[in-house]
């Protein structure tokens, strides 16, 4: 998904479209997540937990308007779907993986606006808790839960799934849907969330998996797309997934790279900023409107260097 976060820097016509969405306090609230977000990077030289937050607090409401309530890639499976039907492909193979069928209680970790959640709380009748950083995700997805009638199925809790607010052993299943990039900032982080998930799965439980993975070092301008686009140096991405679980108690039953299928995204996403090109410089100004698109241009290229979308089954050892 586009995560452009230069186009929330300083330009008054971003301010003018959010005064006039959600008025002063809506535009002091992004204000504040802007600061927040920027302010570890240029101090400490990276991103922290909290400042990711902000980040996906600040990108919320353009990130729907552009793109859908997932924030993930799509899976074009079949290579002709729509956009909407390839968000919920991927959903759907994730919850798959997780085998979300049967299982009456299944963690969302990172859920986003609890589109997913939504999704697979109709279809199979499971109660689903998630969990999320930003403050504002969570805001909204309370919101969307309730108009959906599911209020008494899903729930949402503020947090940090590096510290998640549960029992041990409390949960049938998890999803953990395009977001352990997000989640973990540090080396040490990414065994930190396999050890905690491990932790409030009953065992025999599975981990339905998918994020992007890097394979190799991109080059500085390649970086600089990725930053802009994705909030992700491409070296941050560069993670052996499988084998951290593995080594923290998981048995990895199934496997696969969907990079391939992932790439109309991109395709959709262009075409999506063409077609409102004049709303786009409206709301952030023309210079960067015009890099937002440079940038966005070589995300495909990178990927296909570089990229592998790695979907997985993880089981925590032992018998349900
Ligand atoms: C790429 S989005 C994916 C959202 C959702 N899974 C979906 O597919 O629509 C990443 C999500 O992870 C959340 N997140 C990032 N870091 C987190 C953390 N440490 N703990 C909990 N949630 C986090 C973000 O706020 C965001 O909702």
């Amino acid at each position: 998904m586009i995560r452009h976060k230069r186009v929330y820097t300083t330009r008054s016509g971003f301010l003018t479209e959010t005064y006039r969405d959600s008025g002063l306090t809506g535009c002091l609230r992004k204000i504040a997540a802007a600061i927040k977000m920027h302010l570890p990077v240029m101090t400490i030289g990276r991103r922290t937990n909290s400042s990711v937050g902000a980040y996906f607090d600040l990108i919320t409401d353009d990130a729907r308007m552009f793109y859908g309530d997932s924030f993930h890639f799509g899976y074009f499976k079949d290579g002709g779907e729509d956009f909407a039907t390839a968000l919920n492909n991927h959903t759907d193979i994730v919850a798959d993986m997780a085998q979300v069928g049967s299982s009456a209680c299944v963690l969302d970790i990172g859920c986003g606006i609890c589109a997913p959640a939504i999704r697979l709380a109709r279809r199979y009748g499971c109660r689903i808790t998630g969990v999320n950083i930003s403050a504002e995700q969570v805001r909204q997805g309370r919101e969307l839960v309730a108009r959906h009638g599911l209020s008494d199925r899903i729930s949402v809790v503020e947090g940090n799934a590096l510290k998640l607010p549960f029992e041990d052993v409390s949960f049938d299943s998890a999803l953990c849907l395009e977001v352990a990039g997000d989640i973990c900032v540090t080396k040490e982080q990414k065994i930190k969330l396999a050890d905690e998930l491990h932790r409030v799965l009953r065992p025999g439980a599975r981990i339905g998996f998918s994020d992007l993975v890097f394979t190799g070092r991109p080059t500085r301008e390649e970086e600089r797309a990725m930053r802009s686009i994705l909030y992700h140096d491409g070296r941050e991405l560069m993670t052996d997934w499988p084998g951290i679980f593995e080594k923290r108690g998981f048995n990895i039953t199934r496997r696969m790279d969907i990079i391939d299928k992932t790439m109309n995204t991109w395709l959709h996403s262009l075409s999506v900023y063409e077609g409102r090109a004049d709303e786009v410089e409206r709301r952030y100004g023309k210079a960067i409107a015009r890099r937002t698109m440079e940038y966005l241009r070589q995300i495909p290229d990178i990927l296909s260097k570089y990229g592998s979308f790695v979907v997985m089954s993880a089981q925590k050892e032992g018998a349900m």
